[in-house]
């Protein structure tokens, strides 16, 4: 699954840049992924529950809402309610993880949880269980355009193999300097989903470049 992240598309034009996306056919986006950050947890800013509830208004595409926000127990229903497909708390900001991810499954989301690239996986394998998502970050939070860090595929294989052999039921998304140089390997390793801004977004036509990254991710997966 490949869902393009709208913070490397045009901000002024974001309905337009969603449907560059929502085609038919192998140009289609599974999901489309946005960056929600609050300027305390990272240091940026970009958009909030309004242009949010806006954007998954405008398409039928899946939206999925990475929270990049301090406090997501009490932010993050607000996204679900709002009719997120997937709503994505980081683990270093929640306070009741097991709780926020029973909240957003009741307001009739899917429930994320995101480990920052420094962030181990093995603290959070019992929260896990209720969640539907596991977000990797390959970069660290906050900015779109970085490279890739390989180092976090550890956490991958090791998700992988806890699905695989049914310990925990969740997609495995990966987020973070996904371009044609880079998704293979995370293919091999076992993601599900590919989150991809600039690769998207800074491609000519949006539309092949989902297609071709889905073709690669493909690829890499049988290896
Ligand atoms: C970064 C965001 C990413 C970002 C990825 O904090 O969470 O979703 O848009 O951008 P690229 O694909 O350009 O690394
Ligand atoms: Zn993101």
């Amino acid at each position: 699954m490949i869902a393009p992240s709208i913070l490397a598309a045009d901000f002024a034009r974001l309905g337009d840049e969603i449907a560059a996306v929502a085609g038919t056919g192998e140009t289609r986006a599974d999901w489309v992924h946005v960056d929600v950050m609050d300027a305390h947890f990272v240091p940026n800013l970009t958009l909030g529950l309004p242009v949010a509830k806006a954007l998954i208004d405008s398409t039928d595409l899946p939206i999925d809402c990475h929270l990049m926000i301090d406090d997501p127990d009490r932010w993050a229903v607000g996204y679900a309610e709002a009719g997120a497909y997937n709503v994505t708390v980081h683990a270093e900001a929640a306070k009741d993880p097991v709780a926020l991810a029973k909240n957003l499954r009741a307001a009739g989301a899917k429930a994320g949880l995101s480990l920052k690239p420094g962030t181990a996986l093995e603290p959070w394998l019992d929260a896990l269980k209720h969640y539907d998502t596991l977000l990797v970050m390959s970069v660290e939070p906050g900015f779109g355009g970085q490279s890739f860090i390989a180092e976090v595929l550890d956490k991958v294989r090791t998700a992988r193999r806890l699905v695989d052999t049914g310990h925990l039921k969740l997609l495995v998304e990966i987020d973070g300097g996904i371009n044609s140089d880079t998704i293979e390997q995370a293919a091999e390793a076992g993601v599900d989903c590919f989150v991809a801004g600039s690769a998207v977004y800074g491609a000519g036509d949006p539309g092949k470049a989902v297609a071709a990254l889905r073709e690669q991710a493909a690829r890499g997966r049988a290896g």
